[in-house]
């Protein structure tokens, strides 16, 4: 895969990277991966910890695992055509492959406690994420990883009627820059 076909939505769950990928792969005509979706019914994890109401996973088995099922699901030479949108908060999981573009969710913790809460994460998986939003854990990794010229920031505490279309906007902005 060419990486400039690749784009990398990360962020502290919650955050707003299914909803945006989602919309994003519509509209910009890609296919859209949710990591989580992927390790969930291929089996990709090393069992599920209760305690921590997460699977398990071993990132280095499911890098390979990805890059397998990237390769193994375009037959011949769709490889070199297709335009895959990420969406993960495990930033490392992209192998060699770098991709073109990075999102960065975030949103206000008020705005995040709501979101996990009304997922019934138990209080401790709760106090994990907003810590990751408090400490920029997805932003730190992916800007030392990508670099932070690649970065465009989404703020999802605001309206999605009204987020959306400026980052649509500033995402094709940046596109019309690299040609
Ligand atoms: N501006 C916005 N952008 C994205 N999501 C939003 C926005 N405003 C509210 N939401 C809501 O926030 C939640 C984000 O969840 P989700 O997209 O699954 O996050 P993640 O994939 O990062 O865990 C959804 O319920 C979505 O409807
Ligand atoms: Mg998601």
């Amino acid at each position: 895969m060419k990486d400039r076909q690749l784009i990398l939505i990360t962020g502290t769950p919650g955050t707003g990277k299914t909803t945006i990928a989602q919309k994003l792969a519509k509209d910009l005509d890609y296919e859209h991966i949710e990591l989580s979706r992927l390790i969930k019914i291929h089996g990709w994890h090393e069992g599920y910890d209760r305690s921590a109401h997460s699977f398990i996973v071993d990132e280095a088995k499911l890098r390979k695992q990805l890059s397998l099922f990237l390769r193994g699901n375009a037959p011949g030479n769709q490889q070199d055509h297709r335009r895959i949108i990420i969406d993960t908060h495990l930033t490392a999981i992209l192998g060699p492959s770098k991709p073109v573009l990075v999102i960065i969710t975030g949103c206000r913790l008020k705005t995040l406690f709501r979101r996990l809460k009304a997922r019934r994460y138990p209080q401790k998986k709760i106090r994990e994420n907003l810590d990751a939003e408090i400490f920029e854990v997805c932003r730190t990794d992916a800007e030392k990883r990508y670099g932070p010229e690649k970065v465009i920031d989404y703020d999802s505490a605001g309206p999605l009627k009204t987020a959306y279309p400026s980052l649509l906007r500033a995402i094709k902005k940046y596109m019309k820059h690299l040609k």
